[in-house]
């Protein structure tokens, strides 16, 4: 499809490896993971969309086919998508650079790891009324020990980057969002085919170069996905946030595609979001806020608590999972436990009877003791 003139673009980089979102992202492309049963770059589109950005540039490195297959050109999306692929990492600004030939006017970048509401419109705004050539979104947090801060000053100028501080270092609660606004001609000063970052080469760079390099902060929610436990969090959040559009009190906040099967003497307790085909058995209990995938299974007598199953996860008789992530056709055996934070990749099975304590990563080849 067509993108309007005039309306800008955005680079979406989707070239991590997600190594601290494993086992999920062992045969799942971090972007593809499920978010209330969708993968997640499919969230992050809409919310391009929603601001007028109608052409997206994908920079990505390994299992590019996994978003390939799903969204083609991006027509079925109502977005146009282009594919640039890495053979080697070039960091997030090298990423950008190798873009290049699409980006001939303002743009954004977004990590593509991040889900926000942030208001891109109003950042493009504040990017324009401030004649700057690189613009920041900050969020605040109160722990800024584990991120990259953004001091700004008059007219939220930035004045310094810290990477990881100590609370010593700076009072700043400030942070890099991951979301950028560039004009085309910053990219000169990334070096070609290799890897540049921003947080550590261009945006540091352009400082001490003195270029007009801004930071947006805002109050929006905002959630990275880099690790089980935050992306357990993203999916509850947004459960909770459909249960109260919807207006709904707990029991009633229950959205099942067609095909599920709940027995009569079930409890299913919202806010729970089945895919089509999902069948709970009799005496089984289903709490919320949960997310259970295409044709999952809880069977007679089994619990699930505040958990995500993807696809075809089966939790058989008296099992219990509870705060647990388990991936694509997962098998949790009749009265095993997954307790919090447990989570299982693809095609995983928990023999009957074990308990994995909290916070276990287990996946296939996992040695056999550490299940027993
Ligand atoms: P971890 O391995 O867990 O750190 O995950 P990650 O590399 O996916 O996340 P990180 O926070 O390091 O990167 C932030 C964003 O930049 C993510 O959306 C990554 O996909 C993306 N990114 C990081 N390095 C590259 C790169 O070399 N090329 C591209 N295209 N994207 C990158």
């Amino acid at each position: 499809m067509e993108a309007a003139v005039g309306a800008p673009k955005a680079v979406i980089l989707v070239g991590g490896e997600g190594t601290r979102l494993r086992p999920l992202t062992l045969g799942t492309h971090k972007s593809m993971v499920p978010v209330l049963n969708r993968p997640f770059l499919e969230h992050l589109l809409e919310h391009l969309k929603e601001h007028g950005i109608q052409e997206v540039v994908l920079a990505l490195r390994h299992l590019h086919h996994q978003l390939l297959d799903y969204f083609g050109d991006g027509s079925a999306f109502g977005i146009a998508l282009h594919y640039v692929v890495e053979d080697s990492p070039l960091g997030t600004a090298g990423a950008v650079k190798n873009a290049g030939h699409f980006l001939d006017d303002t743009c954004f970048v977004i990590n593509g790891d991040i889900y926000t509401d942030l208001d891109l419109t109003a950042m493009l705004e504040f990017h324009r009324q401030r004649g700057a050539m690189a613009t920041i979104a900050l969020t605040h947090v109160e722990d800024v020990s584990s991120y990259g801060v953004v001091e700004i000053g008059v007219g939220s100028r930035v004045r310094r980057f810290l990477e990881k501080p100590h609370p010593s270092q700076t009072s700043a609660q400030t942070i890099n969002a991951g979301t950028y606004i560039l004009e085309p001609q910053v990219l000169d000063l990334v070096p070609p085919g290799q890897p540049y970052m921003f947080e550590t080469g261009l945006f540091p760079a352009l400082l001490s170069a003195g270029w007009p390099l801004f930071g947006h902060p805002s109050s929006c929610y905002w959630i990275d996905i880099g690790t089980p436990q935050r992306y357990l969090s993203l999916n509850h959040h947004l459960l909770h946030l459909r249960q109260s559009a919807a207006g709904h009190s707990q029991s009633h906040s229950i959205w099942s595609d067609d095909g599920c099967y709940v027995h009569p003497t079930a409890q299913v307790v919202g806010p729970i979001l089945m895919g089509e085909g999902c069948r709970i058995g009799a005496g089984a209990r289903v709490e919320g806020p949960s997310i259970l995938g295409v044709g999952c299974s809880v069977e007679p007598g089994a619990r699930v608590v505040g958990s995500i199953l993807w696809a075809q996860a089966r939790v058989e008789a008296g099992a219990v999972v509870e705060k647990s992530v388990l991936a694509r056709g997962c098998c949790v055996g009749s009265r095993a436990h997954t307790t919090s934070g447990c989570v299982l990749g693809d095609e995983t099975s928990v023999p009957p009877g074990s308990r994995l304590e909290p916070g276990t990563l287990v996946w296939p080849e996992t040695p056999p003791e550490k299940l027993s």
